[in-house]
C-alpha cells in the first residue's frame, strides 16, 4: 500500500476513536474532582455605600466616567447580592455545587483601605453568606482581591507603589482572622495580567491608567510580590490553626502558531501575557521569564532608558514568590494564532508592552464562534494550554478557576453549552493524558456587571434580570446540563434538558 493510503487509513481510524471519544461515550471524572461556580464582589454585590462601605476604583469610574461601561452601567445595584445572599445559596443547591467561588470587597470591609477601622456591617454580610453556605454543604472558596481597590488607595499609587504590598498583606491579615475559622480555599489575587496591563498599561480596566510598557510592570512586580506576601502570612502565622490552602488564579489565554517560523512568536506572546506571573511562582529557579527580561532590555536601551522598564527581582525577592502557591488557579477562555514579521514593526506605541512583545494576533474564520463572542471556540487550545502547564511547572495540582462564555439575554443559550461541554471535554482528555487537574468552576454562576462591557454581556449560568427590583434570577439551559454534569459526575454528550423547573436536590 503507497504510504499516502496507509496515512489516509490511520485518519480515518483516528477520526472515528475520536468521534467515538466525544459522541458516543460518557466520560466519567475522576472520583475526587470538584465542581464550583465563581463570581466576583463589585460584579454581583450592588450596596456600592451601603452601611459604611467607601468607593472602590471601579465605584469611581463608574461614577466619573458615567459612559466607560458598556451603555453607561455601573455597580450600584448590579444583581444586589449584598440583599439576596439566600437566593444565592439557592441557586448554589439547585446546581449542587461543591463550592462557590466569590470575592470579598476591600472597601466594604475596610472603609479606609487600611485595618485602623473594620466595618461590621460589611463583615457581617460576609458571615452570614459564609454561614448559609455551609448550612448546606457548600464550601467557600474566597479570593481576597478581586480588582475593587478601596479608591484612597489608588490616590496613593495603587498597585505601582510598592507600599502595597503591606497594604494587601494587612488586609489578607484581617480576612483569615474573620473568616479563616469557615474558609478553607483561599485565592489571593485574581488575574494579575488584567490588573496591571489591562487596568495600568490600557484602558480596559479601573483605574483606566493606560500607561503601557511601565506602570504595568510596576505592578506586576509589586502584585507578584503582595500575593507572596500574603501566601507566608498564612502559610507561617495562619495554616497551622487553620488548616487551608492558599493560591493565585491566573488568566492565561493560548497563543498558537499557525506557521512554524512563527513558534518563538507564539512562545513570547505566551511568556508577556501569563508567564510573566507564573514563572516567577511556579518555575524552578523562579523570576520572570527570561525572554521577557531580554526583550524589554534591549528594546529600553535602544529607545534610551537608562535600564529596563521591567523592574528587576532580587534573589531574595525571587526566593519570596518561588513556590508561594498551592495551587495553579487557571482562569481560561479563548486562543489566538500569533505571527510576527516586517508587518509589526511600528505597529504599536512606543514604549509600550504590545511593541516588547510586537506580535500579531488573529483567530481563524472557520473556528466556531458564538452568537455575540467575538472571540471563538477553540477547545484544542484549552488542551495544549493545561499540557504547556503541565510540562513548564513539573505538573503542578490545577484548580480551574474561570472557563465560560458570553452570550446575549435569553435561556436558551445553547453556545454557552457547547462552549462548556466541549472545553470540560478538552480537560478531561488534559486529565487522560497526565494533568494534575483537581477541579472546574464556571464563570459565572450568574448574569453580573462584566466590568467595562456592563450588563450587555451574560455569562450567567443564571439570568439575572436587571430591570426588575427583585433582581430575578432564572436557570438557563446551561444551568441544567451543568447541574447534570455535578449530580452525575460524567459527561453525558446527548444530554437533553428538561428545563421547565429546577429543583434542590437531596444532600444539599
Ligand atoms: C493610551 O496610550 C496610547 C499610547 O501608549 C495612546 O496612543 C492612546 O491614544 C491612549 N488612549 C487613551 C484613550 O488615552
Ligand atoms: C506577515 O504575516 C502575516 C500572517 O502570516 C501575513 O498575512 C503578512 O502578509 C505578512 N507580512 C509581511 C510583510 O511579511
Ligand atoms: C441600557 O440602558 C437602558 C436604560 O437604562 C435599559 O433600558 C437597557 O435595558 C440597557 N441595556 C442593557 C443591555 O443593559
Amino acid at each position: 500500500m503507497p504510504w499516502q493510503h496507509s496515512l489516509l487509513l490511520l485518519y480515518t481510524v483516528l477520526s472515528e476513536c475520536e468521534s467515538a471519544k466525544t459522541q458516543n461515550l460518557k466520560r466519567k471524572f475522576p472520583n475526587d474532582f470538584r465542581f464550583g461556580a465563581a463570581t466576583a464582589a463589585y460584579q454581583i454585590e450592588g450596596g456600592w455605600n451601603a452601611d459604611g462601605k467607601t468607593e472602590s476604583i471601579w465605584d469611581h469610574v463608574a461614577h466619573t466616567k458615567p459612559c466607560a461601561i458598556d451603555n453607561c452601567s455601573n455597580g450600584d445595584v448590579a444583581a444586589d447580592s449584598y440583599h439576596l445572599h439566600k437566593r444565592d445559596v439557592e441557586i448554589m443547591r439547585e446546581l449542587g455545587l461543591d463550592y462557590y467561588r466569590f470575592s470579598l470587597s476591600w472597601p466594604r470591609i475596610l472603609p479606609t483601605g487600611f485595618p485602623d477601622k473594620i466595618n461590621e456591617a460589611g463583615v457581617q454580610y460576609y458571615n452570614n453568606l459564609i454561614d448559609e453556605m455551609l448550612k448546606y454543604n457548600i464550601e467557600p472558596v474566597v479570593t481576597i482581591y478581586h480588582w475593587d481597590l478601596p479608591q484612597k488607595l489608588q490616590e496613593m499609587g495603587g498597585w505601582t507603589n510598592p507600599y502595597i504590598i503591606d497594604w494587601y498583606t494587612d488586609y489578607a491579615r484581617v480576612a483569615f482572622e474573620l473568616f479563616g475559622e469557615k474558609v478553607k480555599n483561599w485565592i489571593t489575587v485574581n488575574e494579575p495580567e488584567q490588573i496591571c496591563y489591562f487596568g495600568y498599561g490600557n484602558n480596559l480596566h479601573a483605574p483606566l491608567l493606560n500607561i503601557t510598557g511601565v506602570a504595568d510592570y510596576l505592578c506586576a512586580k509589586n502584585v507578584l510580590l503582595a500575593h507572596a506576601k500574603a501566601y507566608h502570612v498564612y502559610d507561617e502565622e495562619y495554616r497551622p490553626n487553620q488548616g487551608g490552602a492558599i493560591f493565585i488564579s491566573i488568566s492565561a489565554q493560548y497563543y498558537d502558531y499557525e506557521f512554524k517560523e512563527y513558534k518563538d512568536a507564539a512562545e513570547d506572546a505566551n511568556d508577556f501575557t501569563w508567564a510573566i506571573y507564573s514563572h516567577p511562582i511556579f518555575s524552578k529557579y523562579g523570576d520572570f521569564p527570561s525572554s521577557v527580561k531580554e526583550r524589554v532590555k534591549a528594546k529600553s536601551i535602544q529607545q534610551g532608558f537608562p535600564r529596563s522598564r521591567l523592574p528587576e527581582l532580587t534573589p531574595t525577592e525571587i526566593e519570596t514568590i518561588r513556590g508561594s502557591s498551592d495551587y495553579f488557579g487557571l482562569n481560561h477562555y479563548f486562543t489566538f494564532y500569533v505571527y510576527r514579521n516586517e508587518s509589526v514593526k511600528g505597529l504599536y506605541p512606543c514604549p509600550s508592552k504590545d511593541d516588547d512583545l510586537e506580535v500579531a494576533i488573529y483567530q481563524k474564520e472557520e473556528w466556531k464562534g458564538g452568537q455575540i463572542n467575538v472571540n471563538k471556540i477553540v477547545p484544542s487550545g484549552f488542551y495544549k494550554l493545561l499540557t504547556k502547564i503541565k510540562n513548564y511547572y513539573n505538573n503542578p495540582p490545577v484548580i480551574i478557576t474561570e472557563n465560560g462564555f458570553a452570550t446575549k439575554r435569553g435561556l436558551d443559550d445553547d453556545d454557552r453549552v457547547t462552549y462548556i461541554t466541549l472545553y470540560i471535554n478538552a480537560m478531561l482528555d488534559a486529565i487522560d493524558d497526565g494533568s494534575d487537574i483537581r477541579s472546574y468552576t464556571v464563570w459565572s454562576m450568574m448574569d453580573s456587571l462584566e466590568w467595562l462591557g456592563g450588563f450587555s454581556e451574560c455569562y450567567g449560568l443564571y439570568e439575572v434580570d436587571f430591570e426588575s427590583p427583585q433582581r430575578t434570577r432564572t436557570p438557563r439551559k446551561s444551568a441544567f446540563v451543568y447541574k447534570q454534569i455535578v449530580r452525575t459526575r460524567e459527561l453525558d454528550w446527548h444530554y437533553e434538558p428538561d428545563t421547565d423547573v429546577i429543583t434542590i436536590d437531596e444532600g444539599h
